[in-house]
C-alpha cells in the first residue's frame, strides 16, 4: 500500500464532508471539536442525531456547542460551527432512520464516515444490542457503498471485542456467531424468545455489548472487500490529557463512575483483582487516532481484496488496579470533591463473599441509615437505590478487572511513523509515552470537579476543610465503634468467667 506523502492531515481533510454517528457521545463531541479546530478547511460534518429529553436535534446541537469543551474553538474559529449539519436518524431503526432526502444528500457529499454510535450498556437485551450495534453497522456499510466518493469508513469498536483471545492483534478475527443470522433472528423473533438465546450467546462473550461489538467487527470485515474500512479499538476511554483542555470529561460509565464514587467517599469496596492491569487511555488520544486513520485510509490506494485496517488504541503505560487506586486516593486528598460523605478509601477484594459482606456493612447499612434520616426530614430517600445501582455496575465491570489481555500495537507504531513531523508533534499526538500519570490524574480530578459537578476551583480550600472535618468525624466514629466492640467483648468475657 502506498500513501501520498505530500498531504498533511489538515490538507487531506480540506474539502471533505464527514458523516459522524455518535456525535452527542463522549468520543463524538471531542472528535467534532478537534476536526473543526485542527482541520479548519473541512467542508462540513453531518451529525446523525436523535431527539432526546424533549429537545429536537437542532436544540440538542445548540446545547452541546455551549459546553466548555467548545470554548477554545468558540474563541479561535467561531465561524466553523456553521459546518455542523445535524441529520435526523436513529440507529435502532432499519436504514438508520434516515429520510430519503437526507440519504441522498449524504450519498452526494460525504467522503468520510465515522461510525461511533452504539449502546454501551452491558445489560441491553440481545434484540436491542443487535439492532443498535450490529444492524446499524451493516446499514452504515450499505450507505457507504452508495456514496459517490467514499474515501474512508471508520468503525469505532473496542479492544474488548475479542475477550476469548489472550493476545489481541491488530487484525480482524473470525466472529463468534453469524451476524446475518443474528439480525434475521432479532427481526423475526419476539423479545421473550430472543432472551432465551441470550444465554447461548453469552457462552462466548461476557455481555450483550461485547457480543454485539464482536459481530459488528465482522460486518466491517465482510464489507471491507468493497470499501476502504478501518476498525479502531479503544480500551477504557478516560478524560482528555491535553485537548482541547486537560481533564475534559462528561462520561461517568464503568471505571470512571467507580473512581468518582470512591472520591466522593460513597464507594468503599470494589470487587476486582487488584493485580490486574487496567487499560485506560485519554479521549483525545482516541480522537487523534480516528483522524489519523481516516487520513491514512483516504490516501492509500484501495485494493478490492483488502481486509480492514485495524488499530488497537492501547498505550504501554498502565497500572494495576491496586496502584491506580493508591494514586487515586492520593489525588483525592490533594484535590478533594466538594461535599464528600466519608473519607475516601476503598477495599479491593477478589473474594466474592467478602465483597458481599463488606457491601452490606459499608454500603447498604449506612445507606439505609442515611435514607431513614432523609425520610425523617421529609426528603426523598435515594442512597439505597444508588448503592444497588453501584453494586450492579461493579458486578458488570468486574469481568474486565479479573482478566488481562496483551495487545499488539505494530500498526499504531507504523502509523505514527507515517505522520508528517509537524502534524505528529503538534497537532495529532499519538505518542504519550513520556506523560506523567500523576499529573494526568490530578487534571482528571479537576476536570471531574469542573465539568461533571460544576464545582468552582476557587472553593478548593473549602472542599479541603470539609474533607478534614469528615476525616475527624470518621476517626471519632471509628474510635467509638472500637471502644463499643472492646467493651462488649470485655463484658462478655467477664460474664463468662463468673
Ligand atoms: N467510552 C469508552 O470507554 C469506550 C471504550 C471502548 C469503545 N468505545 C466505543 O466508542 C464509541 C463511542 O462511545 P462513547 O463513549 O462516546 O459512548 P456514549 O457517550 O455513550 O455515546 C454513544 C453515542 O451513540 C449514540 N446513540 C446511541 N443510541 C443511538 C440511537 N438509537 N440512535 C442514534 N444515536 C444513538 C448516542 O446518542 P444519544 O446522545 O442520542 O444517546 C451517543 O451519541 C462506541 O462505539 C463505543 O462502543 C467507547
Amino acid at each position: 500500500m502506498t500513501i501520498d506523502p505530500v498531504k498533511s492531515i489538515p490538507a487531506f481533510y480540506a474539502g471533505q464532508s464527514v458523516f459522524l454517528t455518535g456525535a452527542t457521545g463522549f468520543l463524538g463531541k471531542v472528535f467534532i471539536e478537534k476536526v473543526l479546530r485542527s482541520c479548519p478547511d473541512v467542508r462540513e460534518i453531518f451529525l446523525l442525531m436523535r431527539p432526546k429529553k424533549g429537545l429536537n436535534i437542532n436544540e440538542r446541537l445548540e446545547q452541546m456547542l455551549n459546553l466548555p469543551l467548545f470554548d477554545k474553538l468558540r474563541n479561535e474559529q467561531p465561524s466553523n460551527f456553521k459546518k455542523l449539519v445535524p441529520i435526523f436518524g436513529d440507529v435502532t431503526e432499519k436504514g438508520l432512520g434516515l429520510s430519503a432526502a437526507d440519504r441522498q444528500m449524504l450519498i452526494e457529499r460525504v467522503s468520510i464516515i465515522i461510525h461511533g454510535a452504539a449502546s454501551v450498556r452491558f445489560n441491553d437485551t440481545l434484540k436491542y444490542a443487535i439492532f443498535v450495534n450490529i444492524r446499524a453497522t451493516r446499514d452504515i456499510c450499505i450507505l457507504a457503498q452508495s456514496l459517490k466518493n467514499v474515501k474512508a469508513l471508520i468503525y469505532i469498536s473496542t479492544v474488548f471485542a475479542h475477550v476469548n483471545k489472550s493476545l489481541i492483534e491488530e487484525k480482524a478475527y473470525a466472529p463468534i456467531a453469524d451476524w446475518q443470522k443474528m439480525i434475521k433472528m432479532a427481526e423475526s423473533l419476539d423479545e421473550h424468545t430472543l432472551n432465551i438465546f441470550t444465554a447461548k450467546c453469552l457462552d462466548y462473550a461476557p455481555n450483550t455489548y461485547i457480543f454485539s461489538k464482536n459481530l459488528a467487527e465482522s460486518v466491517i470485515q465482510n464489507y471491507s472487500s468493497s470499501l476502504p474500512c478501518a476498525i479502531v479499538r479503544p480500551p477504557i476511554v478516560t478524560s482528555s490529557i491535553e485537548e482541547p483542555m486537560p481533564g475534559w470529561i462528561d462520561n461517568v460509565y464503568g471505571p470512571i463512575g467507580l473512581s468518582i464514587g470512591t472520591g466522593k467517599g460513597v464507594i468503599r469496596v470494589a470487587y476486582c483483582n487488584k493485580h490486574v492491569t487496567e487499560n485506560a487511555v485519554p479521549v483525545d488520544f482516541i480522537t487523534n487516532a480516528i483522524i489519523v486513520v481516516s487520513w491514512n485510509l483516504g490516501l492509500t490506494s484501495f485494493t478490492a481484496s483488502s481486509t480492514p485496517y485495524v488499530l488497537n488504541c492501547t498505550i504501554e503505560k498502565n497500572m494495576t488496579y491496586q496502584s491506580a487506586t493508591k494514586m487515586l486516593l492520593s489525588v483525592t486528598n490533594e484535590v478533594p470533591f466538594e461535599g464528600i460523605v466519608w473519607t475516601p478509601n476503598i477495599i479491593l477484594t477478589d473474594n466474592f463473599t467478602l465483597f458481599y459482606i463488606l457491601t452490606m456493612l459499608l454500603h447498604i447499612l449506612p445507606a439505609i441509615l442515611i435514607d431513614l434520616v432523609l425520610k425523617f426530614f421529609g426528603r426523598r430517600p435515594m442512597l439505597v437505590r444508588l448503592m444497588r445501582k453501584l453494586y450492579v455496575a461493579n458486578r458488570a465491570v468486574s469481568y474486565f478487572s479479573f482478566h488481562e489481555w496483551k495487545y499488539s500495537n505494530t500498526n499504531m507504531l507504523s502509523l505514527i511513523s507515517l505522520i508528517q513531523p509537524d502534524d505528529r508533534d503538534k497537532l495529532f499526538l499519538l505518542d504519550y509515552s513520556d506523560y506523567d500519570i500523576k499529573s494526568y490524574m490530578i487534571n482528571g480530578a479537576i476536570g471531574a470537579k469542573k465539568y461533571l459537578f460544576h464545582e468552582d476551583m476557587n472553593r478548593l480550600d473549602a472542599a479541603k476543610a470539609h474533607k478534614n472535618r469528615i476525616h475527624l468525624f470518621v476517626t471519632t466514629v471509628k474510635i467509638f465503634i472500637s471502644i463499643a466492640v472492646l467493651w462488649t467483648l470485655y463484658k462478655w468475657a467477664y460474664s463468662n468467667t463468673l
